[in-house]
This record gives C-alpha cells, sequence and structure tokens, in this order.
C-alpha cells in the first residue's frame, strides 16, 4: 500500500477524500497555518516567547532557549534547567541533521545496587539518589553557540520578567500539586514525603492549610530570575561551576529522605554530546530521531518499519480495527527488543543498526497474525553482543515537548523532562531538581544473572524513551516535526501521529485529535474518548472487535502531549510577462501547526 502525504493546501480536501473516514470535527481544535515560522510548546505563555524570538528574527534554537526558560517557570512540573533534553535538529545550510544528547548522568559514585534497597519506586523518586547531573543548561549554551543568531542574553529576557513579575499559575500545575499532596500520609514538616523540601513547600502550597495554591495564582520566583541572570551572563559555567554548582550538591546530598551522592565535580564534568540521528524509510518518508540513550528512535522506527512490512494487515481509517491490531502488534514487537538491547551505547552493546535492519524487520513482522501475539520475545539483531537482560518500567508524567520551524528552514524538535511530575521535589535557587535516574533498571541483573542493559553504571545516563523526530521527504526536505511526554507511551503517541499524517493525510490538529492506542507488550490500551478534545468513538466497540481478536484490552485516560508542525512546499509557475517570458517560478511554504488540547499545547508564530 503507498499512501500519500498531504503535499498540497488544503489538507482538509485530502483528509475528507480519505477512505473511509467520515469526521465530524465538532468543536475540536483545528490547525493553525503560517507561512514563516512557527513553534508548538505545551503552555500558551512559552509559545508567545518562543514565537515573539522568532519574529525578530531569531533561529528556531534563539527561541527554543525562550520556550525552555520559560517553561521551567511556568510548567515546573514537567521541564526545567535542572533536568535533561534530547534535540533533533536539521539545520538548513548545512542540510543536515543533527541529535543533542543532554540527558543527565548518574554521578560518579553512582553504583548497580543504587536503587536495589531505596524503598521502591515512590521512595526512590523523592530523594537525592534520583537526581541526574542536568543537561539542560549545556544544552542551550551548545545549541546556542552553533546555531544562534540573537544575543544569548536576549534569550532569556520573556523568561527573566514572568519570574520577576509574576505569572498565573495554571490549572495543571495546581492539580498536580494537589494531586502529589494528597498522597502523603500526613503534612507535618519532617513527615511530608511529597513537598518534603521547605523551598518547594513554600512556593506551591498554602503552608497554613496545606492546600496547593489554586490555579490564576501570582508566581513570583526571584530565585528563578536570578539564576537566569546568572546564566544570562556568564553562560551555562555560572550553572555547573560555583555557587549554584554547590547548591545542587548540597541540597542532592543533604536530602530529607535518602541523601545522595552527586558531587560538585560530577556537575564540573558534565558534558552534551552530539550523536547521529537514528533514520528509517518509512513509505519512502525519511524518519529521523534520537539513538541511545533514548529508545525512542528505535522503537518509533521498528513500530512504522514493521507496519509497512504487513500492507496486508493494515486498516484504512486510523480507528479502524485493522489499523489498531497492526500498531499494537508492531508496539509489542518494538518494546520487546527496546526492553532487552537498550542502554547507554557509552557503556553497554546496543545494536543500533541491527535493529533496524529491513531483513530483521521482515522475519519480526513475519510473526504478526490476525489475533493477539500475546507477550512478544525479544528478537536477535544482527550485532548483538553477548547475553543481555530486560527492563519493561513503564511510568507516568512531567515532560514537554517543542516544535519549532524558523524562517530560514531550520526545524526543531525537542523533549525535555524532569522525568516525574516535579522532578524529585527539590526546589535549588528557583528551579527543581530531576528525578531521571529513576529510568535506570532498579535490578542490575534479570532472574538468569544476566546483565541489564539499562543498569546502574557511574557516569551512565538513564535509558531514555522521548522521541522527537524530523520527517523528510523523497527530496530531503522537512515535512514533519513532532514528539510527546508521557513516559514511554511517548514512543506511541509518536509513532501513532506519524502514521495518522502519512497513512491517512491528517493534518497535525487531526493527527492529534485522534484517540490514541498502544501495546507496550503487555495489555492493549485504548483512549477513552474525551469530550472536545479527541474525536468521538465508541471505545467500547473497539475493545470488542480486539477483544474477538484475542487482545486483553484497558479503556484509559491518556497523558499525551504532542506538538506538531507539517511543513507544506510547494512550487507553481505563474504566467510572466505578456510576450512569454519570464514565467515565474514561485516556491510557497506552508507550515500547518497543531498543539495537544490534553494539555495546555498551543501553536504561534506568523
Ligand atoms: O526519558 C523518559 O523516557 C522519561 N523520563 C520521560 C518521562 C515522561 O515523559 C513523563 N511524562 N509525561
Amino acid at each position: 500500500m503507498n499512501l500519500r502525504i498531504v503535499t498540497c493546501w488544503p489538507p482538509k480536501l485530502l483528509l475528507a477524500a480519505s477512505a473511509g473516514w467520515a469526521q465530524d470535527d465538532g468543536d475540536l481544535a483545528t490547525a493553525v497555518t503560517t507561512h514563516r515560522e512557527m513553534v508548538v510548546t505545551a503552555n500558551p505563555l512559552a509559545t508567545a516567547a518562543g514565537a515573539h524570538i522568532l519574529k525578530i528574527g531569531g533561529t528556531a534554537v534563539d527561541a527554543m532557549v525562550a520556550v525552555q526558560t520559560v517553561l521551567g517557570l511556568v510548567e515546573p512540573q514537567s521541564t526545567g534547567i535542572g533536568g535533561g533534553a534530547f534535540i533533533v535538529y536539521y539545520d538548513a545550510k548545512h542540510q543536515q541533521t543533527i541529535t543533542l544528547d543532554a540527558r543527565e548522568k548518574a554521578p560518579a559514585a553512582a553504583t548497580e545496587d543504587r536503587f536495589v534497597n531505596a524503598g521502591g519506586f515512590t521512595n526512590a523518586w523523592q530523594s537525592g539518589l534520583s537526581v541526574g547531573v542536568p543537561g539542560v543548561p549545556r544544552m542551550m549554551e551548545h545549541m546556542h553557540a552553533k546555531y544562534g543568531r540573537l544575543p544569548w542574553q536576549r534569550l532569556f529576557v520573556p523568561a527573566k520578567v514572568m519570574a520577576q513579575r509574576g505569572f498565573a499559575l495554571t490549572e495543571r500545575t495546581s492539580s498536580q500539586v494537589a494531586g502529589l499532596l494528597a498522597a502523603n500520609p500526613s503534612c507535618a514538616d519532617g513527615e511530608r514525603l511529597f513537598f518534603r523540601d521547605p523551598v518547594a513547600f513554600e512556593y506551591f502550597v498554602n503552608t497554613d492549610d496545606c492546600t496547593a495554591k489554586p490555579a490564576g495564582t501570582r508566581m513570583i520566583n526571584k530565585p528563578y530570575a536570578n539564576t537566569l541572570k546568572a546564566l544570562a551572563r556568564w553562560g551555562a559555567d555560572a550553572f555547573y561551576h560555583g555557587p549554584i554548582a554547590e547548591d545542587i550538591a548540597a541540597a542532592v546530598q543533604g536530602d530529607l529522605n535518602i541523601p545522595g551522592d552527586m558531587t560538585t565535580d560530577d556537575l564540573a564534568n558534565y558534558q552534551v554530546v552530539e550523536r547521529e540521528p537514528v533514520c528509517m524509510y518509512y513509505r519512502g518518508h525519511r524518519v529521523c530521531g534520537m539513538g541511545p540513550p533514548s529508545s525512542g528512535g528505535l522503537a518509533v522506527g521498528q513500530i512504522l518499519g514493521l507496519m509497512e512490512n504487513r500492507p496486508d494487515l493494515m486498516g484504512s481509517d486510523p480507528l479502524d480495527v485493522d489499523t489498531v491490531h497492526l500498531f499494537t502488534q508492531a508496539g509489542r514487537l518494538a518494546f520487546a527488543d527496546r526492553n532487552q538491547y537498550v542502554g547507554d551505547s557509552d557503556f553497554v552493546s546496543v545494536p543500533v543498526a541491527g535493529m533496524l535492519d529491513e531483513g530483521y524487520l521482515a522475519d519480526r513482522a513475519a510473526l504478526i497474525t490476525e489475533t493477539d501475539m500475546g507477550p512478544a520475545d525479544p528478537g536477535i539483531p544482527p550485532g548483538v553482543v553477548g547475553p543481555s537482560g530486560p527492563h519493561n518500567a513503564a511510568k507516568l508524567s512531567g515532560t514537554s515537548h517543542v516544535s519549532i520551524v524558523d524562517r530560514y528552514g531550520n526545524a526543531l524538535s525537542m523533549t525535555t523532562t524532569v522525568e516525574s511530575s516535579f522532578g524529585n521535589g527539590v526546589m535549588v535557587r528557583g528551579f527543581l531538581l530531576n528525578n531521571e535516574l529513576t529510568d535506570f533498571s532498579f535490578a542490575p541483573t534479570d532472574n538468569q544473572g544476566n546483565p541489564v542493559a539499562n543498569r546502574v553504571q557511574p557516569n551512565k545516563r538513564p535509558r531514555s524513551s522521548m522521541s522527537p523526530t524530523l520527517v523528510f521527504d523523497a527530496d530531503g526536505k522537512v515535512e514533519l516535526v513532532t514528539g510527546s511526554p508521557g513516559g514511554s507511551r511517548i514512543i506511541g503517541y509518536t509513532a501513532q501521529s506519524i502514521v495518522n499524517v502519512i497513512d491517512f493525510g491528517l493534518d497535525p490538529q487531526e493527527a492529534i485529535n485522534v484517540p490514541h492506542y498502544m501495546n507496550r507488550n503487555g495489555r492493549t490500551d485504548i483512549e477513552e474518548p474525551i469530550p472536545g478534545i479527541t474525536l468521538e468513538y465508541d471505545a467500547q466497540a473497539l475493545a470488542d472487535a480486539l477483544e474477538a481478536k484475542g487482545h486483553n484490552v484497558g479503556i484509559i485516560a491518556q497523558t499525551s502531549g504532542l506538538s506538531i508542525i507539517q511543513v507544506v512546499e510547494s512550487e507553481y509557475h505563474k504566467k510572466g510577462k505578456k510576450n512569454g517570458k519570464g514565467r515565474k517560478h514561485h516556491h510557497h511554504r506552508l507550515l500547518i501547526g497543531g498543539a495537544d488540547k490534553r494539555r495546555d499545547g498551543t501553536v504561534g508564530g506568523r
């Protein structure tokens, strides 16, 4: 089956023409279109800051710095300068795609048994053990030095002004504070686990009655403004050396729950790494994502590659039981491999090329039948070295995706995170510390004693599911920028967004509005419809149809946060002068943006 992507305007017409797809949009969000530049983020203030930087001539990277610093203030449950990020970036001038690994690192003192006796996930999460050396400040500096255009200091202005003058707390932040407070057995000092840190407690909570500050509260964060001033003036060194680094190490080592072992040397030694993108072809489109330590690019690529191998099983509508079945079976196989093989490739051997090898994917795809295959075993991709054990964890909440295209043709896809909601819950100088190290396998070996690829090791980066992705057309032009938060569900959200656009001709917003489905090699989950947010559909009927194919189905609420930009290039000839000469060749570019209304996503630009 060779299905087409939207190549001309308006995509709506193509949508209406796509087989079997009858949609009543109702009040659902519709795509935003611009011509020059576009930014999509999970928060309107961050989108506005990014759009402003683009408007004054900034590059996608300039806008990203403004967006990232604002998100750290207004969406602190998800991302910030105390966290890490991955970027897939298309540099138009050099026609080159790079990825940047700004993943947090384990301290040098970390050992394999770090989490073995930590008292389970929650206790480890809310502790000093979970904090990885942050990557975001170095990431911003590295990217700006290579791809920025506006002065570095200029990019911090929006966040600094907002931190000083105040901004309105969002409903999302407030309700997530309330959710964590409710999980505390007691609110008393010394007895709280969530918001145990008195600084974070005072910032987010009405301390007299222990309730979350309500949505709309004017939040002022002077310490954050001061941290940004230091970063703006002295660059990332202001974060990794000197008083800020000393405060981070002290907060980690002095954690009120379980002290950690991060030192100022760990901070001083942190480096971001440029890595090759992981690319594959899907129906003639080149899909490029993030390689290890993220499992995102490999797992998204495997899902797509497996699907392309089975046109006989593909449906004609995004919510067809056939489409959902094929997607979930591909998900099972991809997660089996991901769990088995992916870890930080600076420490363990990951068969990156083998996992996307065409012959290998064809063999794996042959395992898919008309009924649910049940738990898939990992395959043996070309290039596997030695035995390894799986790490099957699946987690939720605390990440943001940013998609940007600038007027120069550069495209940036960044997923940025503090891991769980509000990271590890400790605030230093106005920002929260991450708990990214809980992305490591808590068990260093499997039941047979094989070392787990994603076990803790000193200075190692934990495996991620973050899947910032760029898709290119046959001419090598960027045609899609996509990615999402959602823990290991990120992989399914991102893959499904690509299928929705490429196979079904949906525009970015329509692609986001389709309810999600996936199988992470366990249960098949389908998303319950959310009125006004997702397409209405009969989830029970889909569940019944899947169960008839042997699936065990859960109908669940989901936490995606896709930010998608589609780039539509068209060229046309316009008649020139009367004498027939001068037929003009016009190049026309449209940017079509979609944001996830399951979160506070917005699209900006001109
Ligand atoms: O890197 C990862 O895969 C996770 N730390 C991401 C966490 C996440 O997406 C939570 N999101 N809602």
